[in-house]
């Protein structure tokens, strides 16, 4: 199994969903840019002009190249060191940055060891999902609006109180959807296409089917 997994998605493709549960059943560590940004956010450290760069996020641009390559570049060289996999989540999302990772792991001789896996959803049902998507607010679940979840006030993990993601506004889905959507990611996905490194799999099907396939995926 490669030791770096990459998820591509559109917002709301289940990218957060998909990469938390291959990272468990595998013992990689599950590396969400997004997550990332959101704990820095918080940080009382959090420089200036990290401050000013994670501003982005909340208007559902994109943030600025450096910083996501200060931090994700740290946590993926901290685990495969360490000879843990990572499964990134979200950490690509132009060329530019497709390149510039590539260039890190050719750096560290970790070029052979990249997978590549495209979980695909129209924008539409992009919108769906996020719109009425929940969180733990302790715990970071993921909830979908499912028959069995759409009722629930508590985490089925660990009872805390489950929350919408502050850029879950429809104002700020559209954006996202608008800057970071299907449109964006077809030049990624040709340039892992071409590195022959990309495998695809249908997300607009029950969460348990998707887990699988992509399952079938890392097992090659
Ligand atoms: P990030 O947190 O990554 O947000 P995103 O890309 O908008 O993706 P989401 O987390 O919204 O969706 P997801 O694909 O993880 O879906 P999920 O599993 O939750 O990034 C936030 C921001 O950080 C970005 O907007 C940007 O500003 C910045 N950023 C991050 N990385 C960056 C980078 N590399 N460069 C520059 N800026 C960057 O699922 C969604 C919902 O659907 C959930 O409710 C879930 O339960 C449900 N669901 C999942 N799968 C299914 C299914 N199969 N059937 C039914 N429901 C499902
Ligand atoms: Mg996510």
């Amino acid at each position: 199994m490669k030791k770096i997994l990459i998820f591509i998605g559109p917002p709301g493709s289940g990218k957060g969903t998909q990469a938390k549960l291959l990272a468990k059943k595998y013992g990689y560590k599950h590396i969400s840019t997004g997550d990332l940004f959101r704990a820095l956010s918080e940080d009382e450290t959090a420089t200036e002009k990290e401050k000013q760069a994670l501003e982005e996020m909340k208007s559902g641009k994109l943030v600025s190249d450096w910083l996501v390559y200060n931090l994700a570049f740290k946590e993926i060289k901290k685990n495969l060191e360490s000879n843990v996999g990572v499964v990134l989540d979200g950490a690509i999302r132009s060329l530019e940055q497709a390149k510039e990772f590539q260039k890190f792991f050719e750096e560290n001789n970790w070029g052979e060891e990249i997978q590549a896996i495209e979980v695909s959803l129209s924008d539409d049902e992009s919108f769906n999902r996020l719109a009425k998507r929940r969180i733990c607010s302790k715990c970071g679940e993921i909830i979908p609006y499912l028959s069995t979840t759409k009722d629930l006030s508590d985490c089925p993990k660990c009872d805390g109180e489950l929350i919408y993601r502050q850029d879950d506004s429809e104002e700020i889905i559209k954006k996202r959807i608008e800057e970071q959507g299907n449109i964006s990611l077809y030049p990624i996905v040709n340039y892992y296409k071409n590195l022959g490194s990309l495998k695809s799999v249908d997300g607009n099907q029950a969460i348990e089917i998707v887990e699988k396939q992509i399952e079938n995926i890392v097992k090659l």
